[in-house]
């Protein structure tokens, strides 16, 4: 969701703390001998499957002996993770290399390429950014260890590129990024084919981790003192035990929730065509399970859909949020959109537009059709020019910006628990998050960050909500 938008480096994030590296097992970490004292940096583009695969990659790294830098200027190997789901986000890799097309500022460091971009690019990085020493797409991350050491030993092309992996990126230990919401991976890859979409050919075939690890992933992200878990997979909720315990998405939701110490689950994406009324009876019946969904429509016409390939119409969708709307709590709705798919009309654009008014979402990420590689989407017309594809796209932000103005205006008044997640010295502010995912700043202290408070709402913007607390922290996470 929102999936381009997040970029980071090696730096935490406003509000985080510095490296967590959380052990699986109980074996220590056993540096490499040819990387010790080494340095590296990441940045990473795209979604949180991209950000969670760093914080994996750094944890491999780690167990190497290299340490974490927070430029690529300082750094001994400097990594980019990459983003394809638009043109746009896959050329920022190209403009980060040109740093290093002259020898001086490459010179002596190991270039890597990683994700979505490495995947789709393969071999030819090497031609067309000769700085270049390791290509390697998620689904041949658990070669990392292997691929790392060849270029230890002086392999100055190294590459990690197979697809039809039947393999999770399992790792010992992960460098988390923030010290109280920890991403989990569930599934990785997807089997779907929208489209418009490159993941599949990206990210390769769906693959689901077991229930057990699952959970016992979180008993340890919860010992470590996480009590925010955010459940990941490219389509969370296509999850299917692999063992014969065969528990259910749903199931699995519940049995996460009941971790103790787990105080909030969140998970993203869901798909339409999996989404059971079972995963709203989970919701509602575990308070843990944050009263949140994100499901992406990216259309609200039926022959755009069709089109897409998403396998749903827009009634069917609608059915979903009706068994949402019905649930004992209110839950929080957001969606993506994609403006200008081919052959969208006039017509189909007003249908996704009505839509909006319809469900009356909290939140939307909208886009504008970008055609990519390998994608069915490729074999018709992009019939929709760019700037009526801008146009459309303000058109829709503008009505949904007076949806969410009204909805949170509504709140003003009302009373949340938020999980502190940043302060902002400036304002003297604290940014707190509801469960429904809304952000809520009010003022507060710096040490509050982790703390859960509970916030007045005082006043509402269509992005944001100001309140005034009205409690003592409840709950510290201790150092
Ligand atoms: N063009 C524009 N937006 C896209 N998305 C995926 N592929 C494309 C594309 N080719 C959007 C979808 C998806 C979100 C992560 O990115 O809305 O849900």
């Amino acid at each position: 969701m929102g999936n381009d938008l997040i970029q980071i480096g090696n730096a935490p994030p406003q509000g985080g703390f510095g490296v967590e590296v959380l052990a699986a097992a109980d074996g220590a970490a056993a540096p490499a001998l040819a990387s010790a004292g080494k340095t590296f940096y990441i940045e990473t583009f795209g979604c949180q499957m991209n950000v969670h695969d760093s914080e994996k990659v750094a944890g491999v790294l780690m167990t190497r002996g290299y340490r974490p830098v927070d430029s690529h200027q300082e750094a001994d190997i400097v990594l980019y993770n990459t983003c394809s789901i638009r043109e746009k986000a896959a050329q920022k890799v190209f403009s980060r290399l040109g740093t290093f097309r002259k020898a001086g500022p490459a010179a002596g460091k190991i270039i890597g390429v990683l994700g979505c971009v490495a995947q789709q690019e393969g071999e030819r990085f090497f031609e067309r950014a000769p700085q270049v020493s390791l290509v390697c797409g998620s689904a041949s991350y658990a070669q990392l260890p292997s691929l790392l050491a060849q270029l230890e030993s002086g392999n100055r092309r190294v590459k990690g590129l197979a697809l039809d992996t039947e393999d999770c990126f399992e790792t010992e230990f992960t460098r988390r990024e923030n010290r109280f919401r920890a991403y989990l991976t569930i599934i990785e890859g997807c089997d779907q084919r929208c489209a418009f979409c490159v993941v599949p050919m990206t990210r390769g075939p769906e693959r689901s981790r077991s229930g057990a690890r699952i959970i016992a992933e979180c008993r340890r992200l919860v010992d470590a003192g996480y009590t925010e878990i955010q459940i990941l997979g490219q389509i969370v909720n296509a999850w299917r035990d692999p063992t014969p315990a065969r528990w259910s998405f749903a199931e699995l939701l519940a049995r996460v929730a009941e971790v103790p110490g787990v105080r909030r689950v969140r998970f993203t994406t869901s798909h339409p065509r999996y989404f059971t009324p079972e995963i709203v009876a989970a919701v509602d019946s575990h308070p843990a399970l944050c009263d949140q969904i994100h499901l992406p429509v990216q259309s609200g016409s039926t022959e755009v859909l069709a089109r897409m390939l998403r396998g749903y119409s827009r009634e069917e969708y609608l059915e979903r949020i009706h068994y949402i709307r019905k649930a004992q709590r209110a839950i929080s709705l957001s969606t993506d959109i994609i403006v200008g798919f081919c052959g969208e009309s006039e017509k189909d654009f007003e249908q996704t537009v009505s839509l909006l008014t319809e469900v009356e979402y909290d939140q939307v990420f909208s886009f504008k059709f970008s055609p990519r590689p390998n994608t069915a989407a490729l074999e018709l017309v992009d019939t929709v020019s760019e700037e009526e594809k801008g146009r459309r796209l303000a058109v829709l932000q503008e009505a949904q910006r007076q949806i969410q103005l009204r909805r949170n205006q509504a709140l003003v008044g009302k009373t949340f628990e938020v999980l502190v997640e940043g302060y902002q010295p400036r304002l003297g502010q604290a940014v707190g998050r509801t469960t429904s995912n809304r952000v809520l700043n009010f003022p507060g202290e710096p040490g509050e960050v982790g703390c859960y408070r509970q916030v007045k709402v005082t006043s509402a913007g269509p992005n944001s909500l100001v309140g005034e607390k009205i409690d003592d922290c409840r709950l510290t996470i201790v150092d």
